[in-house]
């Protein structure tokens, strides 16, 4: 039986066990985008997971929704995060950055540029974002041209060029979670008349040239993507359609030969194991708020290759020990999770520490 334990083989590496530090924006870059001081030694204290996927990492000034997340397409941006690849490198890990397009998930005062977000439609998600001045309602975005969805494919790739400049193993296109390629998929976000709306296989078109143009650039085996099938926050509802919709899109995928795809699963266990049986690469799967007691269940089922854990990771540096010892978990602090210094960030204590040894 395999357990989480055993190495396997992503893309071009060897993992030495099969967990994967879920992505999680923390909210703690720079103003211009560049990974913030800490950024190294926080992901370099979780490097003994299989596999981290980096927080969300917009491709260009439009990708931007949230406050202080970093990009990769500046040199400033790609010199902060070789330095997070350095050391997580160091520790023997690997590093995918999650290339993450807020689409229309973005409020004006949290970008540069402050313009409203791009989308497939102008369309608000209908809810609010947190600013600098608190919440605020979300604007409605400018529609994406044709010109402009050909140029947001070429920054996608560009900044999978500079992620691989920075040192990183790979790039995880963000097409999850209701940011701008699940809009795409989405009839509620998309009400599109030309080649990138209606059907099935327009609304899965931009995925797909996404991924395709950051193959042909880094190479299949360095690019893989993320879905969240059935998402059904800030007003995105993909409708009947939903479940066929990601059917033709991972046949879609399976030809491209990407080194993973990493499901966060909504519950949908049929299209789960349909996904299984289209996709013939590597499956990372998560499931939000698994118990402890089930980590490791899929790998052994063999519904998934690897399992991703988030705020049990960023709870817990040493995740993997504490599992394989059976060790007790840090709780994590969610007042933590976005913005702040390295309180709830890389203060989280290692199991040694916690015992005062
Ligand atoms: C603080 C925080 C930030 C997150 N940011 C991202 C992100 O940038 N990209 C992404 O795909 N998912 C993001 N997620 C979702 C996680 O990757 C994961 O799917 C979720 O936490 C559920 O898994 P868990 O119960 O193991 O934590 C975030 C979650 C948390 C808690």
């Amino acid at each position: 039986m395999t357990t989480v334990f055993d190495s396997v083989v992503l893309g071009r590496n060897t993992l030495p066990n099969r967990l994967v530090m879920a992505p999680m924006t923390r909210s703690r870059a720079q103003q211009d985008g560049t990974p913030g001081d800490l950024a190294a030694t926080y992901y370099a204290q979780r490097a003994g997971v299989g596999l981290i996927v980096s927080e969300g990492t917009q491709p260009s000034d439009d990708g931007q929704g949230y406050l202080t997340t970093p990009g990769i397409y500046t040199d400033a941006h790609v010199a902060g995060w070789k330095r997070v690849t350095d050391a997580v490198h160091a520790k023997g890990g690997h590093i995918f950055i999650q290339l993450m397009h807020a689409g229309r998930m973005s409020h004006p005062d949290n970008t540069l540029h402050h313009r409203p977000g791009v989308a497939p439609s102008a369309i608000a998600p209908g809810t609010g974002m947190f600013t600098a001045q608190g919440m605020k309602d979300i604007p409605v975005p400018q529609a994406l041209s044709l010109e402009a969805i050909e140029q947001t494919v070429k920054d996608f790739a560009f900044a999978a060029r500079r992620a691989i400049e920075a040192g990183a193993d790979g790039v995880e296109i963000h097409g999850a979670n209701a940011y701008l390629i699940q809009q795409f998929f989405a009839p509620s976000a998309n009400t599109r008349t030309d080649a990138y709306g209606g059907s099935i296989e327009n609304r899965t078109r931009f995925a797909l040239e996404v991924a395709k143009a950051i193959a042909e650039d880094i190479g299949a085996d360095r690019t893989a993507i993320r879905l969240s099938p059935g998402t059904t926050m800030w007003g995105i509802d993909e409708g009947p359609e939903g479940p066929d919709l990601y059917r033709h899109l991972v046949k879609e995928l399976d030809k491209l030969n990407l080194a993973y795809v990493h499901v966060m699963h909504q519950g949908n266990e049929p299209l789960l194991a349909d996904i299984r049986k289209l996709w013939s690469g590597k499956l990372i799967l998560n499931r939000p708020g698994r118990p402890r007691d089930q980590i490791g269940a899929d790998v052994a089922s063999g519904l998934a290759d690897l399992e991703a854990y988030g705020v049990m990771v960023l709870a817990n540096p040493d995740f993997v020990q504490r599992l394989e010892t059976h060790a007790p978990m840090n709780e994590p602090h969610r007042e933590g999770f976005f913005g702040g210094t390295d309180k709830f960030y890389t203060d989280y204590p290692t199991l040694p520490e916690t015992q005062g040894a």
